[in-house]
């Protein structure tokens, strides 16, 4: 499945996202672990692979939600912004996960299972980190930059934290408003959470 979604992912970002740095940007993702790593840790695909299996699953999302609200046309001028931020918006996780083991009781004998730890390369923060890292290979739109930075919604640490200036992203920006939504079916609706 790990060398099906890679695939899949590649050919789906070669066939729509042409601008200046799309090819340095692939060749930087090859060279680090997202077409391996768990989408999460403990929570949402965290197994080999999950990342890439997670960014395929929101891209399907989006470009579905998108073409309810505003139609095939749309779709077609706005095909980039959506397999950018679709595939691109979790780029923050890249060398975030390591694999380790630890000690479980199963059937009443103590074994050896692996598990993810967080070990972050690079603490920027998530949203704000995508689009840093994105930042140095490709141009982003405001609007791609609003989409990716604030994808979090209310789970975000800023947020959380009392930031006001999602609601208002959300209301200048409604592509913003409406990955968030695809973000969250994705991760709730299509994949499975580690028991
Ligand atoms: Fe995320
Ligand atoms: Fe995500």
């Amino acid at each position: 499945m790990v060398e099906e979604n890679k695939k899949e992912f590649i050919d789906t970002y070669n066939k729509y996202i042409k601008r200046e740095g799309s090819k340095e940007l692939l060749e930087f993702l090859k060279k680090t672990d997202f077409f391996i790593a768990p989408a999460s840790s403990q929570f949402h695909s965290a197994f080999e692979g999950g990342l890439c299996e997670h960014s395929l699953k929101v891209f399907k999302r989006f470009l579905f939600a998108v073409k309810q609200e505003f139609g095939e046309d749309y779709i077609k001028k706005n095909i980039e912004t959506i397999a950018i931020c679709g595939l691109l918006h979790d780029i923050c996780k890249v060398d975030t996960f390591k694999l380790d083991t630890k000690n479980k009781k199963v059937d009443g004998n103590w074994v050896q299972v692996p598990y993810y730890t967080v070990e972050d390369s690079l603490p920027y923060g998530h949203g704000e980190k995508s689009v840093y890292i994105l930042s140095g290979y490709i141009r982003l739109t405001r609007e791609e930059a609003m989409i990716i930075n604030w994808h979090m919604g209310g789970f975000d640490a800023r947020v959380k934290g009392g930031a006001y200036g999602l609601s208002d992203a959300y209301y200048k920006f409604p592509l913003a408003v409406i990955f968030h939504t695809c973000d969250m079916l994705a991760t709730y609706l299509d994949e499975e959470r580690k028991e």
